[in-house]
């Protein structure tokens, strides 16, 4: 352990955060001096299949520490984690507290360290999709005001950042830490036929000449309103009358499926329905995938690094890079509109897209190395 360096502080949550944090604590461990680090889980995903199974699949350690804060409304979820954070930064005397993404928990977080003038690092700093309504872009304008060292993913980052008064030297563009973990595991990741036999399907499902569509959606706008449920389950239906679909079901949507009494949607003979997947299954079902339908942020990213077309069910995303250099088309609610996405890749007229700058595997890297410098 270097001497001089107090532990770095790092703060993981939700699931889209398991997979930038790991490659960053193995950039930590492989810097040269090494880099300590303790790493916390506030608990806001608790599930096997949203946590530890990622936590296995990403190989990364057991946290240091764990607030379990389980779920709640924003306030109480954010207030929780925030009365669990401040005896374990107290104990601890952190260097800093490193933040990834837009979740709760990282909002929680960086707030509590800074009221106590512990530095605040925000990997994935700068995205911005301009809409209020969605929790997450309340939680990257904040903690990008509150942050002091600020590491960003794509070069539209600095420009929003700069237009909110966070001054250039405070930003560092080191490239994106999910595509780090995506090409670390491409080649561990599971054949989709596995995953289908692994939950009771026939494998042939996804080995059809016509191949499969991945759709996964959790946003509360898309699946909190029964009518906007309603809609997009329909539009589906006719999906699958042109390609065979997977869903991976997030437990949001789980509940609000049953709770709205839209099941029967999902009984079509040519969708498999599975709960939500490790992170190996997942990479292996988008990898092989003729296209991805979906809300995610992390999805938009991982099928440009993977050159699968991928079409967003949002009107509007943080990731624009995706759309201007990568495979991916936003295509809103608009049943017409995801129709003729699916209609135009699979009759050859998708996007071919290019991978982004510093989508390279080593961003993780570069981040250790700056922050090294930065703290020292
Ligand atoms: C959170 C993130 C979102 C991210 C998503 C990925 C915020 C504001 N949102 O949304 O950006 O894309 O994670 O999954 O932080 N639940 C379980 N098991 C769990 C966790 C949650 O069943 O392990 C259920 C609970 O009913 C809970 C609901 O899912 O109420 C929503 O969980 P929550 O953490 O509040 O938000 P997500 O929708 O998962």
């Amino acid at each position: 352990m270097s001497a001089s360096i107090r532990p770095v502080m790092c703060v993981v949550g939700a699931r889209p955060n398991f997979m930038k944090m790991a490659p960053i604590l193995r950039a930590f461990e492989a810097h040269n001096p090494r880099i300590p680090a303790l790493l916390v889980h506030t608990g806001q995903h608790y599930d096997q299949a949203m946590s530890d199974q990622l936590f296995a699949d990403l190989r990364l350690p057991p946290p240091d520490i764990n607030l379990e804060v389980g779920s709640g409304t924003h306030a109480v979820q954010t207030a929780e984690i925030m009365k669990r954070f401040e005896p374990a930064l107290d104990e601890h005397k952190p260097s800093c507290v490193l933040v990834v993404g837009d979740v709760n928990s990282t909002i929680a977080c960086s707030l509590v360290a800074s009221k106590k003038r512990i530095p605040v690092v925000h990997v994935e700093a700068g995205l911005r999709s301009g809409d209020r309504a969605m929790p997450e872009e309340i939680n990257r304008v904040l903690t990008d005001q509150i942050s002091d060292r600020l590491y960003t993913t794509e070069l539209s980052a600095l420009g929003n950042l700069k237009r909110e008064g966070i001054s250039e030297d405070r930003v560092c563009f080191a490239g994106n830490v999910m595509i780090d973990s995506l090409l670390d595991s491409r080649e561990r990741a599971r054949a989709p036929g596995l995953t289908l036999a692994q939950h009771g399907h026939d494998p042939a499902f996804v080995q059809q000449p016509q191949g499969y569509g991945l759709v996964t959606m959790h946003r509360p706008s898309n699946v909190d309103n029964p009518q906007t449920l309603a809609l997009l389950l329909r539009v589906l239906d006719e999906v699958v009358q042109q390609l065979p679909l997977v869903f991976a079901l997030h437990p949001r949507t789980r509940s609000n499926i049953d709770k709205f009494g839209l099941q029967g949607h999902l009984n079509a003979q040519r969708t498999v329905v599975l709960p939500p997947q490790g992170y190996l299954e997942t990479v292996g079902l988008m990898d092989h995938a003729r296209l991805v339908l979906t809300d995610s942020g992390g999805l938009q990213e991982e099928t440009t690094a993977l050159g699968v077309p991928c079409l967003t069910m949002r009107e509007n995303t943080e990731r624009p890079i995706t759309v201007e250099q990568g495979t991916n088309t936003m295509v809103g609610r608009n049943p017409q509109a995801i129709l003729q996405g699916v209609r135009d890749i699979l009759e050859g007229r998708g996007k071919a897209g290019r991978v982004p700058e510093y989508w390279d595997g080593r961003a993780a890297q570069r981040i250790a190395a700056d922050l090294y410098n930065w703290l020292g």
